[in-house]
């Protein structure tokens, strides 16, 4: 959940463009940044800062440092607080690395290498590996046996840029459970946890895999797998909207990227599209299975749990898994049995490690990822690719509604493709995002009124709608810091409906679905208990629930397909105008990262 990024230039000074690809790099954590380079006496240099990637800015621009070779870091704090002590680069007098992912056997190694003599100056687990790769040096390596040597001892997950004191010419990775990228440019060289660090200045990119070291010079690289063989790995044109990141016009990127989403659902479905037959089609799915299992987290966890009253729908049984609890369940593969893994980013550690798991035990996967050639993209039998292009907001909210089209059209797909009003009602979702999108005066009003210092809050469904009030309560909780909490809406009487009085704000979801009804009791039953409900619905429903309401919201009619889609939208501003109201951090809201490539 950290951001990496080395250059390596024949000349010129690399400081800036590794302090901008930080910042590309900041939705994988901001607790604190640092960089090294190596100047023209090939001594390296440090700036360390705790806070985000702006705070190194100023400290670079107050103290330059200049070199043509660099390494930089962006953290999320795993060991140790996030303060410049524990910010990366770690150095030595020789060496200089920045790490993503654990070293697991840290203390032990730490412990081996206080003896030695080596001193430590962080909590990290990080550090142990300049110790290391110095305690080579000092044996007489140079700094690709030193590499070579280290590596091997580290247990855990790591993808480590190193650049060595006196060696201008190459800058040195490791690869073992976390994204590691190589970018060649003309006559110049990139290493980063993403692509997108160094999209602008290179489109030729590598996907370095588990066990890999590679030296890269200006301009060419050459990689040993975990045997020291030499390898060639496949390299990959990155499309040019990676390039193609600002905010626009828009206060943050998670409003561009809200606004974004009648686009992108549009063009995932189009990328499934047969327009002569007007049916989904999908040429990179499975045949139709006899079971599924869905593996995730987080939102796309609760992508899943839509998924799966689709896939049963049309006749699969299907069971979801939060991916952090699967892998350590007794699992029997079967030849029956699919398994479905979503992510946005195909790096989260615990998907990755149930998709091994399930690998292990020979079963068959199907991905469904926002990221290409990311691992799981990478690893999976099959990707299903959404198409939300870059999501910088790390709350998710267009890697979601993708994520559903995708769900959605699978399960036509597994039915033959859908007939024409079923492929229809996908067709028509786009339009009533932006209907949804273009209203957003309740939001407002509800985040300076009944939320403005609301302590918590309740959100509610049935069936499908109980998985968007569970997307619902954790958009609320990350971006307002708000206590959320979503219930099946049958459960709340069963203990938690003692939650409820006047000051109580409850989203109530509500489509005239066939469960409406016992929904609206439930509405009810909190309405006679004075809690604050802020009800969604539809035309039809409005007329039944209106005098419950604090709040009534009137949706588009919606169908099973496409409800899961249009009521995550007032869900996903609520929580974006509460966190304005409230001034939270959108885009990067404490404790957080996009990608948690972290047990
Ligand atoms: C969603 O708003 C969160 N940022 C988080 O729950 C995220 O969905 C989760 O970490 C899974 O990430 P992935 O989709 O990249 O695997």
């Amino acid at each position: 959940m950290c951001g990496i990024i080395g250059i390596i230039r024949q000349s010129g000074n690399v400081t800036s463009d590794m302090v901008a690809a930080l910042q590309r790099l900041e939705y994988r954590g901001y607790d604190s940044a640092g960089l090294s380079v190596l100047n023209a006496d090939g001594q390296i240099e440090r700036r360390r800062t705790s806070g985000k990637v702006s705070a190194l800015l100023d400290l670079t621009t107050k103290h330059p440092l200049s070199g043509p070779v660099g390494i930089a870091h962006t953290r999320w704090a795993t060991h140790g607080k996030p303060v410049e002590q524990n910010a990366h680069p770690h150095t030595s007098a020789s060496v200089s690395v920045v790490h993503n992912g654990i070293i697991e056997n840290y203390m032990a190694l730490k412990q081996t290498l206080i003896a030695a003599g080596h001193r430590f100056d962080s909590e990290t687990d990080s550090e142990v590996i300049v110790h290391l790769l110095e305690e080579a040096l000092r044996q007489g390596h140079t700094p690709s046996q030193a590499m070579a040597w280290a590596v091997p001892q580290f247990h855990g997950a790591f993808a480590i840029v190193a650049v060595f004191a006196g060696d201008p010419h190459h800058l040195y990775a490791a690869v073992k459970g976390s994204p590691l990228v190589v970018g060649l440019g003309e006559g110049e060289g990139y290493l980063a946890s993403d692509a997108l660090a160094f999209a602008p200045y290179a489109t030729r990119a590598i996907y370095l895999q588990d066990g890999d070291l590679a030296i890269l010079s200006a301009g060419h690289v050459s990689i040993t797998d975990d045997t020291g063989t030499p390898v060639t790995r496949p390299i990959v044109i990155l499309p040019p909207s990676v390039a193609a990141l600002d905010r626009g016009p828009y206060r943050h990127f998670m409003a561009k990227e809200m606004d974004e989403q009648p686009i992108v659902t549009a063009s995932t479905l189009r990328s499934f599209w047969d327009p002569v037959h007007e049916t989904v089609i999908m040429e990179d799915a499975p045949p139709r299975p006899r079971r599924v299992d869905i593996m995730a987290c987080g939102t796309s966890y609760f992508a899943g749990m839509v998924g799966q009253t689709w896939l049963e729908r049309a006749g699969i049984p299907t069971q979801v898994h939060i991916a952090s609890e699967f892998r350590y369940r007794p699992y029997f593969a079967d030849s029956d049995t699919l398994s479905l893994f979503i992510s946005q980013s195909g790096e989260t550690a615990d998907t990755l490690a149930a998709l091994k798991y399930v690998h292990g035990q020979g079963g068959r996967s199907l991905a469904i990822v926002n990221v290409a050639g990311s691992s799981l993209h990478r690893l999976a039998h099959h990707t299903l690719l959404t198409k939300a292009g870059p999501e910088i907001g790390v709350a998710s909210t267009k890697a979601f509604t993708t994520q559903l089209m995708t769900l959605a059209a699978l399960s036509l797909f597994w039915q033959g493709g859908g007939h024409a009003e079923e492929t229809g009602e996908l067709v028509s979702i786009p339009g009533h995002l932006r209907h949804v999108l273009n209203v957003t005066a309740p939001y407002h009003d509800l985040a300076h009124g009944i939320f403005r210092h609301a302590q918590s809050a309740l959100f509610i469904g049935r069936g499908p709608s109980y998985a968007v009030a569970l997307e619902g309560a954790l958009k609320l909780k990350e971006l307002s810091y708000i206590h959320a909490e979503a219930l099946a809406a049958g459960e709340l009487k069963h203990g938690s409906i003692a939650l409820v009085d006047e000051h109580l704000p409850v989203v109530a979801l509500a489509p005239t679905d066939a469960l409406f009804e016992k929904t609206a009791s439930n509405i009810e039953e909190i309405a006679a208990r004075q809690g604050q409900l802020i009800i969604l619905t539809d035309r039809q429903g409005a007329p039944r629930l209106q005098r419950f309401a604090h709040t009534l919201i009137t949706l588009p009619e919606t169908t099973p397909l496409s409800m899961p889609l249009i009521y995550t939208l007032p869900l996903q501003l609520l929580a974006y105008h509460v966190a304005l109201a409230r001034g939270t951090d959108i885009d990067q809201p404490r404790n957080l990262a996009k990608s948690v490539t972290v047990e």
